[in-house]
């Protein structure tokens, strides 16, 4: 049997929208912020879409949705998009113009609109800052800042495996670094701090991130570990010719 979404309201107006994706033994979540012009932020994968659909009922008719947030071009964040279109026809899709301009713009069955690097996208009540974070795993990533509730919208980033809880306020950073590590290698240092700045700048209340648990209570240890991963990069100076799949066969099998 399938399994459904699991949905919880993890601060004002906002819920966490998560199914178990089995082959990357994490969660996959997606992000609603209900307002006067609702917005999602993220779709989940294709294959789960009906799934996420009665998730999203849960709380609100998903029909009445007006925007779709894309954080960069990948099935687990866009590729439910055009079923979610299909079924909203009020939604915009909003992602960054790399992601608009290289994918979006020809995939999405609606047009997409670009969002500046800084651009507040207002809800009625909550306004959503768009933050480019390229290279932060995507090329094209931003990362989305709730600035009513300090609710960071981190995608990939602070990612954690298993199924987990809805909220964590213990300390899951090296776990989180360890998966971030398995995925996607180590990204180029000086990206990822600028994008740690940023988001530490804005004094987050919660990381909320695309994979595993929301993370609330002391935040410091996961700027910490990811300002130690970025400095990895740094000691090692030369491209990693270890295979990528190597350790992903660890973490999914195969
Ligand atoms: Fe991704
Ligand atoms: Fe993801």
């Amino acid at each position: 049997m399938r399994e459904r979404a699991l949905v919880s309201e993890i601060a004002p107006d906002t819920y966490r929208i998560s199914t178990y994706h089995e082959p990357w033994r994490s969660t996959v979540n997606q992000y609603l912020i209900v307002d006067d012009e609702p917005a999602v932020i993220s779709t989940g994968l294709r294959e789960r879409f009906e799934d996420t659909w009665a998730g999203l009922a849960q709380v609100m008719d998903p029909a009445r949705l007006r925007y779709v947030i894309v954080p960069h071009f990948e099935a687990d964040e866009c590729g439910a998009l055009n079923d979610l279109l299909l079924r909203a026809p009020n939604a915009t899709p909003l992602a960054s113009m790399r992601t608009v301009i290289t994918s979006l713009a020809d995939v999405a069955v609606r047009s997409p609109r670009g969002v500046g690097d800084g651009e507040v996208v207002d809800t009625g009540t909550h306004g959503l800052r768009v933050l480019e974070a390229p290279y932060v795993h995507a090329w094209d990533g931003v990362v989305v800042v709730d600035e009513r509730t300090q609710v960071v919208f981190s995608a990939d980033l602070f990612g954690q495996p298993g199924r987990g809880e809805a909220i964590v306020r213990d300390d899951r950073s090296a776990v989180s670094v360890q998966l971030y590590r398995t995925f996607y290698g180590a990204p180029p240092e000086a990206y990822l701090l600028r994008a740690l700045d940023r988001i530490e700048s804005c004094q987050p209340t919660m990381l909320a991130p695309g994979h595993g648990a929301a993370l609330a209570g002391n935040l410091a240890p996961y700027y910490r570990a990811y300002r130690v991963l970025a400095g990895e990069t740094r000691a090692t100076r030369s491209l990693d010719t270890t295979p990528l799949s190597a350790p992903l066969r660890k973490h999914v099998g195969g």
